[in-house]
């Protein structure tokens, strides 16, 4: 089969790259309008960072698996079309700050439907609001020149930093479809796609609402975990208790469980604020008032915990941070990725900037170029004004010379492997380190002698 998605982002790129290795006999392109972006792609140094892309990616690059700017043409040849494009928060117009900008998906459709030459199954992999493949199926109809159009909702769960792991190994893969023989059929070509690799009762169907909607929750749910153990953290810090204990003790309770327990100094990424926004705004629209009200809490407390971690910071180091160098270890919005969209380490290093601080940040895999682009974005300063406030350094040593404090802001393993001797001699005192995601070796930090401050601590 000929497959083509639309798309070559964080969710396109890996999820098709998974596909063509698992599918040797269907041949799949990635199209996007950034040329710079395709160019990555087939280059050696991949726009994407992510533990055994590489690896994937090498293994079907031009035998099966084809990144191009040509649009149209992939588009005519394909007999499924993924669209895994973004669809960021509106910022602009009526729900500007809340609703999903849907330009991108519209466009597409309008782009399928020009350039299809024959029927087509199209499946949503963007997150989109509820209701979204019906405006979809409304666009390619009227201006698809009478061609089959199949809507199929296919939502990605993949997470960054373990996509590979993720797509191989899904939890479960979800596709909502009509109920008509023609849909069902095509639903069939898409769950043979997936059972290439996927066992078949991993496989969920349901109806196209549902699973839209599903994407939503699922991720509204994840954020909400963690917002309760960042506002159970609060308590700690004022208490006396241990958030990673407390954490520990519940997760033990098997209808709670382990995972997404971890205080932090918030969630970021493109999915979590964006997915709630957008609940917010549906349950809004339907006069849901207390339900929007519910899940809007999520993303206050997310806000109130980047803003809690700086206001520990400026009353520990004395209640001024102005002219004082700090080290931030970490800008990505967690490890193992290079994204740094809704990034809490940006927002943290914002108001720092705010506090007149001056930052040398390090991390592992985003470009010091990224790092700026979001800081002058903002703080609304010039490129030349930032410059002046921080520097990027090119490991954590560097950036920890002469710092009056070390704060980690994204887990990368490396941060605590680091040889804190060798960084506390090289640091001004007292030597303050405050750790937004727990994943320092405290004990060991304040035998050295450094003034340790941890989230939930
Ligand atoms: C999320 C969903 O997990 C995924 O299913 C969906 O497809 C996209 O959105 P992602 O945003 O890539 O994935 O990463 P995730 O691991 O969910 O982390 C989101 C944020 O929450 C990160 O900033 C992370 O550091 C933070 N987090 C996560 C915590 O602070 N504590 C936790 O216990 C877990
Ligand atoms: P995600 O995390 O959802 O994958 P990204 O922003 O990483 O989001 O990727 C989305 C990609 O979709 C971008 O590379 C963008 O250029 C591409 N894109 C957006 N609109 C279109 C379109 N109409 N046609 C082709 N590609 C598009």
């Amino acid at each position: 089969m000929e497959i083509c998605c639309i798309g070559a982002g964080y969710v396109g790129g890996p999820t098709m790259a998974v596909m063509a290795g698992k599918c040797p006999d269907h041949n799949v392109t990635v199209v996007d309008t950034n040329a710079a972006r395709i160019a990555a792609w087939n280059s050696s140094t991949l726009p994407v960072y992510e533990t055994g892309l590489d690896d994937v990616i090498a293994a079907c690059r031009d035998r099966n698996l084809h990144f191009s700017v040509d649009i149209d043409e992939a588009i005519a040849r394909a007999e499924m079309i993924f669209v895994s494009v973004n669809t960021p928060t509106k910022s602009y117009g009526i729900g500007a700050g809340r609703a999903a900008d849907l330009k991108f998906v519209e466009l597409s459709a309008r782009r399928i439907a020009a350039a299809a030459k024959g029927p087509k199954i199209i499946v949503e992999k963007s997150t989109l609001p509820v209701r979204t493949a019906q405006s979809l199926k409304r666009v390619l109809h009227a201006n698809g020149d009478g061609h089959a159009f199949q809507i199929l909702s296919n939502p990605e769960f993949l997470a960054e930093g373990t996509a590979i792991r993720d797509l191989l190994r899904p939890d479960r893969v979800l596709i909502g479809s009509d109920d008509n023989p023609d849909a069902v059929a095509a639903r069939q070509k898409l769950i043979d796609v997936y059972t290439r690799w996927v066992p078949l009762n991993r496989i969920l169907t349901t109806n196209v609402w549902s699973s839209e909607l599903s994407k939503l929750v699922n991720n509204a749910f994840l954020a909400q975990r963690v917002s309760s153990i960042n506002a159970i953290s609060a308590l700690c810090e004022a208490t006396g208790a241990d958030v990673d204990q407390v954490a520990s003790a519940i997760g033990r309770d098997t209808r709670i469980g382990p995972r997404f327990l971890k205080a932090s100094i918030g969630f970021g990424g493109s999915c979590f604020q964006k997915d709630i926004l957008n609940l917010v705004y549906i349950c809004e629209y339907y006069g849901l008032s207390e339900a929007a009200a519910y899940w809007n809490g999520v993303l206050e407390m997310n806000d109130w915990q980047k803003r809690r971690f700086v206001r520990r910071m400026i009353t520990a180091m004395f209640n001024t941070l102005s002219g004082k160098r700090i080290a931030i270890l970490g800008f990505s919005f967690k490890k193992d990725t290079n994204d740094t969209r809704e990034s809490p380490a940006a927002y943290v290093c914002r108001d720092l900037i705010d506090e007149q601080a001056q930052l040398a940040i390090y991390d592992p895999k985003v470009p010091a170029a990224a790092i700026m682009a979001d800081l002058e974005r903002l703080t609304g300063l010039s490129h030349q004004d930032l410059g002046g406030r921080v520097v990027c350094e090119r490991d954590a040593y560097a950036a920890l010379h002469q710092a009056h404090a070390l704060v980690v802001l994204t887990e990368w393993d490396e941060f605590g492997d680091l040889d804190f001797e060798r960084v506390l001699d090289s640091m001004r005192r007292p030597a303050f380190a405050f750790d937004g995601r727990n994943t320092l070796p405290h004990d060991t930090l304040r035998q050295l002698g450094f003034e340790v401050y941890a989230v939930g601590k």
